[in-house]
């Protein structure tokens, strides 16, 4: 979602914004823009589009200075245009503004500046701040920056210069991360660490409502009442994530972390499971033995694709541990006052852990006084600092706007608290030991999974006209189904359903014709013969079906016009093989639609707004 950079020092700074912005591409915008000052001057760029817009822009009309702060933008109050792009200016253009996050009480503020006779240039929420912080400047951008801030209800990530103040740049956080980087050449302000790899060394993340002042040679945070607050100071090294960030030779970053499985599932249990004692560790938990048997129940949030990971979780935890689970949307979750008694456990997932509405659940949670826990990839992203303990997936870097490979290191992190909250109750040693053993062998699995793709690429151009698709699996198996459903949505624009197999029958079933393919997730296991009778159903129906099955089975082969294989696993891990061809169908399908990957419309990597 929207990306903050801001530099002051010793270079022209319009291409470190550029070339920090272009790092924080991948987390999705529709515009962008900077502005840098000169002495006596602004210099305001902006354009709707993608950066290379900017950049052809900045080409003709260059804007000069070593001082600057600039922006990409998902548009929420107001459509994706040149006007509404930040950076946002006050009315005597001599202070300028770039925001993330959502000013709520923004139609109040407007009407009591447009009372006063201030002129609005844009429909954004944003722009109150310009001519707030204007309002209230005499010289001082910090101290006018605290009392526009002291009004405003809602979250910002901001950063502010003023013309007057050359080679400042004032920042401020609620709810929308904040880092100051420290460099050879000057100091710089991002939304994330990730922007300013290769330009800082150190780092300081802001926390909420604290302010910072940025000069060529020197950095302050302070509180809301601007009085200095100690901060620590780390590499940045710390922060960025263990993959390798470029594409190397694959076309697009989700093939590439599609691929990236294998080893982005060893990393998630490499040092974690302990033979000695047939169970899994973990560094940051931070739980005792005896806190870990007293969670009677957990309660797991989450959007998006970590929520389908978090319902895998729910069978898992289920089966292992026997401990209850019950999985909510974060969005839903955080406005709900459900009964919890305080043995629950409350369990975050996410990949960015900067989703909004994830972090607001955690802290409501924490509010109540709930243990939190969350399981996270983004190093040192708010919740994995805000939850009392957690479990890092150590997948790299995913820039893939379609989330692949967090969703199965999530599954396999699950697994393994699973086993590790399992042991502490009526697992013995052997079945832990088994967990472990099956466990070890799953990268490989993917590896062999992975050899699908000719499958995918025949199946894929046979059913690239699709407009609807069902995506149908049972028990650990339906999450997948919704995952796979979610992931065609995602990044090719055709509209999909995933549904529990049998449940198809009380209404998808009326979707059923020779044009709507139905994706069977049906490999060996437990409910086989069922989900095959529920795959009779639909074929008695005339409509087309694609198998996911345990390489050369004969009775799947038998019933479906197309099968896709994959290797046998245990069930409980089957959601990790399965979601392997699933990732590679759509991502085919996309492409002969012709759509944007990695990239794909209206969506953003990270959802910092409600
Ligand atoms: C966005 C992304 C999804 C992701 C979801 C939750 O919608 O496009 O891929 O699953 O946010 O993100 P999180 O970082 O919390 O896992």
């Amino acid at each position: 979602m929207c990306g903050i950079v801001g530099f002051t020092g010793r270079r022209e700074a319009s291409p470190i914004l550029l070339e920090g912005l272009r790092r924080l591409e991948y987390r999705g915008y529709d515009s962008a823009g900077l502005v840098t000052g000169t002495g006596n001057e602004l210099h305001l760029r902006k354009k709707a589009g993608r950066l290379a817009e900017l950049a052809k822009h900045l080409g003709m009309h260059p804007a000069p200075g070593c001082h600057g702060i600039s922006h990409t933008r998902w548009a929420t109050h107001g459509g994706a245009t040149d006007r509404n792009s930040h950076p946002h200016l006050n009315e005597r253009n001599d202070i300028a503004l770039v925001h993330n996050g959502v000013i709520e009480n923004f139609a109040a503020l407007k009407h009591q500046l447009q009372s006063a006779g201030v002129r609005f240039r844009s429909d954004t929420d944003t722009e109150v701040l310009a001519h707030l912080i204007s309002h209230y400047y005499h010289g001082d951008l910090a101290t006018a920056v605290r009392q526009a801030l002291a009004l405003v209800k809602g979250t910002y990530g901001i950063a502010v210069i003023a013309k007057a103040e050359p080679g400042l740049i004032v920042g401020a956080r609620l709810g929308s991360p904040l880092v100051v980087g420290v460099g050879e050449d000057g100091t710089y302000l991002a939304s994330d660490a990730n922007a300013l790899a290769g330009f800082a060394d150190k780092v300081v993340y802001l926390a909420d409502r604290q302010i910072c002042t940025l000069t060529e040679t020197d950095w302050e945070i302070r509180d809301q009442d601007l009085a200095p607050v100690s901060v620590s100071v780390a590499d940045i090294g710390n922060f960025l994530g263990n993959g390798d960030a470029e594409k190397g030779d694959f076309p697009h970053y989700m093939l590439k972390e599609i691929y990236e499985q294998p080893e982005s599932l060893a990393n998630a249990m490499r040092g974690r499971l302990a033979n000695d004692d047939a169970t899994a560790h973990f560094g940051g938990l931070n739980l005792s033995a005896q806190q870990l048997r007293q969670i009677d129940r957990v309660v797991m949030t989450a959007c998006g694709t970590s929520y389908h990971a978090a319902m895998v979780g729910e069978y898992l935890f289920e089966e292992l541990a026997r401990v209850p689970v019950e999985v909510e949307y974060a969005s839903e979750f955080r406005y709900r006052n459900p009964p919890m008694d305080r043995s629950t456990v409350v369990l975050a997932l996410t990949q960015s852990g900067e989703t909004a509405d994830t972090l607001a659940a955690l802290r409501e949670s924490k509010r109540m006084g709930h243990t939190t826990l969350a399981i996270c990839n983004a190093v040192a992203s708010s919740i994995a600092r805000e939850a009392d303990g957690g479990v890092y997936l150590y997948a790299g870097p995913e820039i893939g706007v379609a989330s692949t490979k967090a969703f199965t290191s999530q599954v396999c992190v699950l697994t393994m608290i699973a086993l590790y909250l399992g042991r502490t109750r009526h697992l013995s040693s052997a079945q832990g030991q088994k967990i472990i053993d099956d466990l070890q062998a799953i990268p490989d699995a993917v590896r062999k999974a992975l050899e699908c793709h000719d499958h995918v690429n025949r199946v894929a151009a046979k059913y690239a006209d699709a407009r609807n698709v069902l995506y149908l699996g049972r028990q650990y198996l339906y999450p997948v189904a919704l995952e796979g459903s979610l992931k065609l949505k995602e990044i090719s624009y055709i509209h999909a359903e995933g549904y529990p197999a049998a449940e198809m029958k009380h209404g998808p079933i009326a979707l059923v014709d020779e044009n709507t393919p139905s994706v069977f997730l049906v490999p060996r296991g437990n409910v086989f013969d069922k989900v095959m009778s529920n795959m009779q159903e639909i074929k008695a129906r005339g409509g087309p079906v694609i198998a996911i099955a345990s390489a050369g089975d004969r009775e799947v082969s038998a019933v479906a016009d197309d099968v896709i294989p994959i290797p046998d696993v245990p069930e409980y891990l089957q959601p990790i093989v399965t979601a392997i061809p699933l990732q590679l169908l759509a991502y085919e399908i996309a492409l002969l639609c012709g759509c944007d990957v990695d990239k794909p419309r209206n969506l953003a990597k990270s959802v910092t707004v409600e």
